[in-house]
């Protein structure tokens, strides 16, 4: 499986990086928007230069026919940006269209199984469950990470699911245990993922006895 890290603050994916465990990474037009001022075309191309892998950038419109166009710019900024898409029928119709012209695309916002299929089957590479956001709903989001993978399992699709909507650290490890080809983690819970107080107690003691 591989991490992705959420975020598109350069200086917390160039960290998380030189740890080793980065594989990737996603934005949206929220996580766009923390970064305040910056140009959004420079802050890409600086961060595919930072990370030898996918970067996940989203479109802006509920048009299909401008997310192809918008998808196509994007696209043409670097070889390794793959264009996020919103979940509907706009959207599948772009991801059909996007297919066929060789972009690489993500199926975003997806909520349950019969959303993550129709991305899968319209030739989306990536769905991106939305885990927090699913819980928000009152749903488990555990199981429709669960069927969701072992429907594009059994169905043979190359289609990766995305764990996204990551909030807390045992997220991460239900998202992982549920089978997601891809957790996506904000750099917070990245770092958070590093500690533990019996860990610190431990070193501390062991300097205590080098001493
Ligand atoms: C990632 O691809 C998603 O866009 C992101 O994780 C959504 O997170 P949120 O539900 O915290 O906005």
């Amino acid at each position: 499986m591989q991490i992705f890290i959420d975020t598109a603050n350069p200086e917390e994916i160039a960290e998380a990086n030189s740890w080793g465990v980065v594989d990737g990474v996603t934005t949206n037009p929220k996580i766009m928007l923390a970064e305040k001022g910056c140009n959004f075309r420079e802050r890409i191309e600086r961060i595919v230069r930072l990370v030898d892998g996918p970067v996940h950038v989203e479109v802006t419109t509920n048009d299909w026919q401008e997310m192809v166009e918008q998808a196509q710019g994007l696209a043409s900024w670097h070889r390794n940006i793959v264009v996020k898409i919103p979940m509907g029928i706009p959207g599948l119709k772009a991801v059909n269209q996007l297919k066929r012209l060789g972009i690489k695309t993500n199926v975003t916002a997806v909520m349950s199984v019969n959303q993550a299929l129709l991305a899968a089957k319209s030739g989306a590479d990536y769905a991106s469950i939305f885990f927090g956001r699913i819980g928000d709903m009152g749903y488990e989001p555990v199981q429709v990470v669960r069927d969701a993978v072992r429907i594009l399992s059994d169905g043979q699709f190359d289609s990766k699911i995305i764990v996204g909507s990551i909030r807390q650290l045992a997220d991460v490890n239900r998202a992982v245990l549920a089978g997601a080809h891809v957790v996506t983690i904000p750099f917070l819970l990245l770092k958070q993922m590093t500690v533990n107080p019996k860990t610190d107690e431990t070193i501390a003691e062991f300097m205590r006895n080098w001493q």
